[in-house]
């Protein structure tokens, strides 16, 4: 089995950019939620667009976790099984804490639902990117049009930053925290720094 890494945090803490880095490090299949296969394009499509208007919020979970349950069964898992690493940007994580503290579901169900969509696949790792409101806010007004996540409001965004803490908090094992401030390089030596501190880095990597 390869090594599953996946990276977590809110809008703008530049997550996306060290998943790329550590995936081309590591020559690891780089994957993210929601989207990445055909099907998952088009529930994304859905998620995302604010032209989707009013979604009811067990059905946002519901379409979260079947682009999950697919893109578990036909990328992520395969790629484990011929021992390629997979870092995978946004997982269970994500939507425990938009779904579940954001939107208000009880994280338990939205924990269930989305143990039924990974068949109970778990990262090694996941790498939870932290950083102060203003720093977050600045990147994004930086990042043109909002989404229907990204316009869900301060309020919302609060809620899901401590989701995101009391999941850390919670399973220490398998979380570490990582602050996100900073230039890229810094924040990306920090993740390499904690990874390995796991014993899951790689001499040659
Ligand atoms: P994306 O454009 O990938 O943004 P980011 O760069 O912030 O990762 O958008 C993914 C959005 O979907 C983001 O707002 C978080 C949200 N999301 C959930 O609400 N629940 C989930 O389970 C997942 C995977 C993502």
């Amino acid at each position: 089995m390869g090594r599953f890494v996946v990276f977590e945090g809110g809008e703008g803490s530049g997550k996306s950019t060290q998943a790329r880095l550590l995936a081309e490090r590591w020559g690891a299949l780089l994957t993210f939620e929601p989207g990445d296969t055909e099907v998952g394009r088009r529930l994304r499509e859905i998620l995302l667009s604010p032209e989707t208007g009013e979604l009811d919020e067990r059905a946002e979970a519901l379409l979260m976790a079947a682009d999950r349950a697919h893109h578990v069964a036909t990328v992520v898992n395969p790629a484990l099984l011929r021992g390629r690493d997979v870092v995978c940007d946004r997982y269970v994580g994500s939507s425990i804490a938009y779904q579940g503290y954001g939107r208000g579901l009880d994280p338990h169900h939205v924990a269930a639902l989305s143990a039924f969509a990974t068949d109970g696949l778990r990262p090694d790792v996941v790498v939870l990117l932290e950083v102060p409101e203003e720093i977050a806010a600045e990147r994004l007004a930086a990042a043109g049009k909002p989404d229907r996540m990204e316009a869900a409001g301060d309020e919302f965004h609060r809620r899901v930053a401590e989701g995101y803490r009391l999941q850390a908090a919670a399973d220490p094992e398998r979380w570490v925290v990582v602050d996100g401030s900073g230039s890229v390089e810094e924040v990306a030596a920090r993740v390499v720094e904690a990874i390995e501190a796991r014993g899951m880095g790689r001499a040659d990597g």
